[in-house]
């Protein structure tokens, strides 16, 4: 119903209680209760005495009442639930999706108290970054889950150069830089049997306008950083979403190579030499070929090496 009265509003002019209540059917009380809860959401609704309502602006806020008239999507984001605070998105999406929650869920939030990055490892997420997690079923083999990180990562980049004159590139596994510097971080998690993939949450977190703290200044930035202009957030993720339900439709189909080639042309590391810190020994080498299940294929001094994960950096 909400929606529905913004949509109303949208027109910029005093629209009556009275013509909201008829068009949707509900008394005017019902109206007033919505209003409120909508100015409680940051959303300008003027309010006069025989005139009615006007909208004067919109919070940019990742809500659905938001979100949805930029949407253009099959799967992703038609369902979307949004906190102004949250332990960890992952943390709750990976408890929908065990409940059976809809394909495509989106889990969104303000700011993280417990955000968490790959290997345990804390992720600051204060007000104003862009913190969610998306909950997909897809029916691959669990060695081909990379393939969906690559296509997060790939539709991070393609909105962030849509919204922005930045250059990301992707860092393997599936980092987003700017400058040499981490803009974006995605953290995949699965539950899966040896053959099939019960769900997986795509955590993906991305500072967008939030500050970056002191002590990660030299090695995170973000949108607001780069640009030095404050980027709209609703923008931004609509079409990461949009990038990414599109990039999701052709993993559907069994087509990862548009996604692989997307990749390769963003991480521009075939060629190149690089070191990885793996959970044994670090690794050195010539990155030629990143496969299917993302994995890098090096040519080290011990022969064809193939990783999985690790931290990577050239030299
Ligand atoms: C990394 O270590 O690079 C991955 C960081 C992933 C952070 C995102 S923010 C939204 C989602 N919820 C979390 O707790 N983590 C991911």
């Amino acid at each position: 119903m909400r929606e529905k009265i913004l949509e109303l509003l949208n027109k910029k002019d005093f629209v009556s209680g009275n013509i909201l209540a008829t068009q949707l059917n509900v008394s005017r009380t019902a109206i007033w209760k919505q209003i409120k809860i909508l100015q409680n959401y940051g959303y300008d609704i003027e309010s006069v005495k025989n005139r009615g309502y006007r909208l004067i602006s919109r919070p940019d806020i990742p809500r659905y009442e938001e979100i949805s008239s930029y949407l253009n999507t099959e799967i992703i984001g038609k369902k979307l639930l949004y906190f102004d605070e949250i332990d960890s998105t992952n943390i709750y999406a990976k408890k929908l999706a065990k409940e059976g929650v809809s394909e495509g869920c989106i889990v969104v939030a303000g700011m993280q108290e417990k955000g968490r990055g790959r290997k345990d490892r804390i992720w600051s997420s204060p007000e104003g970054g862009l913190w969610f997690s998306v909950i997909l079923y897809p029916r691959i083999p669990p060695q081909n889950a990379m393939i969906i990180t690559m296509a997060a990562s790939v539709s991070v980049v393609d909105a962030i150069i849509k919204h922005t004159n930045l250059k990301p590139v992707i860092k393997w596994p599936n980092d987003v830089l700017v400058r040499g510097k981490k803009i974006c971080g995605i953290l995949t998690e699965l539950d899966a049997e040896m053959d099939r993939i019960n769900y997986t949450v795509i955590g993906i977190g991305i500072n967008v306008n939030n500050s970056i703290s002191k002590s990660l200044k030299d090695i995170a930035t973000s949108v607001k950083i780069e640009t030095k202009n404050y980027c709209s957030i609703v923008e931004l993720f609509a079409d990461i979403l949009n990038s990414f339900d599109k990039n999701y439709s052709f993993i559907k189909l069994g087509d990862f190579k548009c996604i692989r080639d997307a990749w390769l042309s963003y991480a521009n590391i075939i060629g190149k030499n690089i070191r990885v810190d793996t959970e044994n020994l670090p690794i050195e080498g010539l990155v030629i070929d990143v496969d299917s299940e993302g994995c890098l294929i090096i040519d080290s001094s011990k022969g064809k090496i193939r990783l999985s994960c690790g931290d990577m950096s050239f030299i």
